[in-house]
């Protein structure tokens, strides 16, 4: 089983011996191979104090983590790496079909667009004009609907709840705002998570100040609701409050435990935890000596690792998910735990990126390894896991049918990312064109040295989406509708003049 690295942390050994703090005779600071890569310590040569004695540590000043970690990248590299953070053989189970998967009734972009009195004829004299004019240029037409655009959200559209002003544009462009007034096909393909997908497109759609249908949208966990089929009782961890059990409750879950319950149960638990009233009062405890927890499931950010790690650790050494319990055998025993993404960082508006799942994730493994002697087998859901992007085909041929009444994959998918080691590495090795911005991870060069962007490197989303259109659509597809062409002077290749 392959394991970490200190590559994998940018870890450099060093090949020069460093200073030993360890005076000679003289007083002088020797070179000493024996040190090399020693921590030094810190305290400058003339303010060392001859009273004290250093005495070598016996052990490597490195973690004993690493040998604890589990066939895991900080950076998956194309070249190097196969695109995944599970182990050969796991299968992550995804909804069978989008059509099984709706999760609730959304608004439908035309309806809504056309509600209210006055704005009905408007739209609907804009809707037969465009389509006039797509029947007049129906090759390119065809083309536009031979395309379609997966964006990713943070660092391309948005930074959390702050827009990207470029993605608004870009987005009005896709919605119609160009020389045909077509609908170009675009979902939305993200590791964000933490609360269920008709609040999140509700509040993605305030921001982007254009129409974002849950229809059209993937967050980290929306595969994950496949796993309501197999099985019962589940631990879901993470988000905030209680917003991930109305998650797992809106996937079919059907008995549903997060961490708060059972801190209730017993707070003992969780000996650093300080639980409120109000946290009591909301919780659902029972006896869970008497509950058989049978998978884990990390939906998102854990927002109290002592308390979640604890109980994880617990349920994962326990019999069969049983608490209270201890397994004479960690593997035979053991429940399956599943997370939905497995990003190391996550920029947000501290300046420098705050850890995410994966870092937690990473933490468990070594929990567990270090008290089991065995590896942590799990799985990892997200980019660039090839699951996230087969279930994207079915969303994208599902939002295909219901922009354009044709249920299939457009054959030029633009999957727009800002971070190379998830949205760009999938994306290669999914057969899409991939455009790599500079608004969020990626701060690099030319491009990306070990996931480079196949399509190209932009400035941001506006650039990126455009570029790819004049390259299907003729590099002078227009990138603006105007409600007063004339469609038969459009056809006839005359100027278009205004309709009075
Ligand atoms: O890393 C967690 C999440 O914020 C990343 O979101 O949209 O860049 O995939 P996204
Ligand atoms: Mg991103």
């Amino acid at each position: 089983m392959a394991t970490f690295d200190d590559a994998d942390f940018g870890v450099e050994t060093p090949t020069q011996p460093v200073q030993s703090s360890q005076p000679n005779a003289a007083g002088e600071h020797s070179a000493n191979p024996a040190h090399a890569g020693a921590l030094a310590i810190p305290m400058s040569p003339s303010s060392f104090s001859h009273d004290a004695i250093e005495v070598p540590a016996t052990r490597s000043p490195h973690a004993d983590a690493s040998k604890y970690m589990h066939n895991l990248s900080l950076s998956p590299s194309m070249r190097d790496r196969r695109a995944s953070r599970n182990s050969f053989g796991t299968s992550l189970p995804i909804p069978r079909s989008k059509r099984q998967s709706r999760l609730s009734s959304v608004h439908h972009i035309d309806r809504d667009a056309i509600a209210g009195s006055g704005a009905v004829p408007i739209r609907a004299t804009r809707e037969i004009l465009a389509a006039q004019i797509q029947d007049i240029s129906a090759d390119k037409a065809k083309k536009a609907k031979n395309m379609a655009f997966v964006f990713d959200i943070d660092g391309v559209l948005v930074h959390g709840d702050r827009l990207i002003p470029e993605g608004k544009r870009a987005l009005e462009i896709l919605n119609g705002d160009n020389e045909l007034g077509i609908k170009i096909p675009h979902i939305f393909l993200t590791n964000g998570s933490g609360k269920p997908e008709l609040a999140r497109t509700q509040q993605l759609a305030k921001i982007l100040q254009n129409p974002v249908n849950t229809e059209q949208f993937i967050q980290s966990h929306t595969p994950m609701r496949a796993l309501a089929e197999y099985y019962g009782t589940v631990l879901v961890v993470g988000g905030e409050g209680y917003r991930c059990r109305e998650v797992a409750e809106q996937y079919g879950f059907r008995d549903i435990v997060v961490p708060n319950d059972i801190v209730a149960w017993d707070t003992t638990i969780a000996p650093y935890r300080v639980f409120t009233d109000e946290e009591r009062a909301s919780s659902r405890p029972r006896d869970f000596s008497q509950v058989n927890i049978e998978a884990i499931l990390v939906f998102s950010d854990s927002r109290d690792y002592a308390t979640d790690m604890q109980i994880i650790i617990d349920l994962l050494r326990s019999e069969d998910g049983r608490l209270g319990t201890i397994a004479a055998d960690p593997v035979s025993q053991r429940i399956p735990i599943y997370f939905s993404q497995g990003d190391m960082l996550c920029p947000t508006e501290h300046p420098i990126p705050r850890m995410s799942q994966g870092t937690f994730r990473i933490g468990l493994e070594a929990m567990y390894k270090a008290l089991t002697g065995v590896d942590l087998e799990r799985v990892v859901y997200g980019k660039p896991e090839m699951a996230t992007y087969k279930y994207a085909d079915e969303v994208i041929a599902s939002w295909m049918e219901q922009l354009h009444g044709e249920e299939r994959i457009p054959e030029n998918i633009y999957m727009v990312g800002d971070n190379p080691a998830s949205d760009i590495i999938g994306g290669n090795m999914y057969g899409w064109n991939t455009c790599l911005v500079r608004t969020g991870v990626f701060q690099g060069g030319e491009n990306d040295e070990s996931n480079p962007a196949n399509f190209g490197v932009f400035p941001n989303v506006l650039e990126a989406v455009k570029t790819a259109c004049r390259k299907e659509l003729g590099e002078s597809f227009g990138f603006e509708w105007d409600d007063r062409i004339n469609p038969v002077l459009h056809g006839s290749k005359q100027v278009a003049s205004a309709i009075e």
